[in-house]
């Protein structure tokens, strides 16, 4: 456990409290871990995998945030008076989690202030990111959008991961609020821009200024 920063700054008793109360759980790809509007009581840790937070808008989905080994969600719904989940989680290729249950998670916050800054520093980068989509939607084209996305993924430092993970066109147009066919014409374009390089489905980045310029970043 000690190796995941969700659980960095715990002192050898506090692990041993929490790896006495927390279960793992393996999902198969394509596997919902909760839905939107359910009652939830959970905390969950990527161990190993890959996991899409969505809405259902209108028939369609909205991928708000991709989520992988180390990072935490389901957490909104352990605070404050909302009972029920904000968004629902899918997984997107075999996923192994940790759970730690509310009353459990509680408790570790009350004991470890340290853990309570961590939640809510990340909490707030999520914000800030759930700002930029805001101001991406409203101003941008879909070509932007669409090279945003990309520049994105490939500026975290596990991105090449999530690039690799092969998202569909269909997943990159629920990202980026757009028709799949556009996301097919727009990367189609790219290639033969020399912006990136379609090899057996995986996006390879092969000119990032050029990407960064599209995407009206630089
Ligand atoms: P919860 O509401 O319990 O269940 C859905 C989870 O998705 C939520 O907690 C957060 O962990 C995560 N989540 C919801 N909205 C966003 C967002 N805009 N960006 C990143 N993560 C989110």
């Amino acid at each position: 456990l000690k190796n995941f920063p969700f659980f960095e700054h715990l002192n050898e008793q506090e692990l041993e409290d929490i790896a006495a109360v927390i279960t793992t759980k393996v999902y198969n790809k394509g596997v919902n871990l909760f839905w939107e509007n359910e009652v939830g009581n959970e905390l969950f840790i990527i161990q190993s995998g890959a996991v899409k937070i969505f809405r259902h808008q209108e028939g369609r989905e909205i991928i708000l945030a991709l989520f992988r080994q180390g990072d935490f969600f389901g957490e909104m719904v352990l605070f404050g008076d909302e009972k029920v989940r904000s968004a629902s989680a899918n997984t997107l290729e075999k996923t192994t989690v940790y759970i730690l249950k509310k009353e459990h998670f509680l408790q570790l916050l009350n004991k470890n202030p340290n853990i309570f800054i961590k939640i809510l520093n990340t909490a707030l980068e999520r914000l800030r990111q759930a700002n930029e989509q805001i101001a991406n939607l409203s101003m941008t084209s879909a070509y932007a959008r669409i090279a945003r996305l990309l520049v994105r993924l490939t500026q975290s430092p596990e991105a090449d991961r999530v690039l690799g993970l092969k998202l569909t066109h269909h997943q990159m147009a629920d990202m980026t609020a757009t028709a799949r066919e556009t996301v097919t014409k727009v990367l189609s374009d790219m290639q033969s821009k020399g912006y990136i390089r379609i090899v057996n489905r995986q996006i390879h980045i092969t000119d990032l200024e050029g990407l960064m310029t599209a995407a009206g970043l630089e």
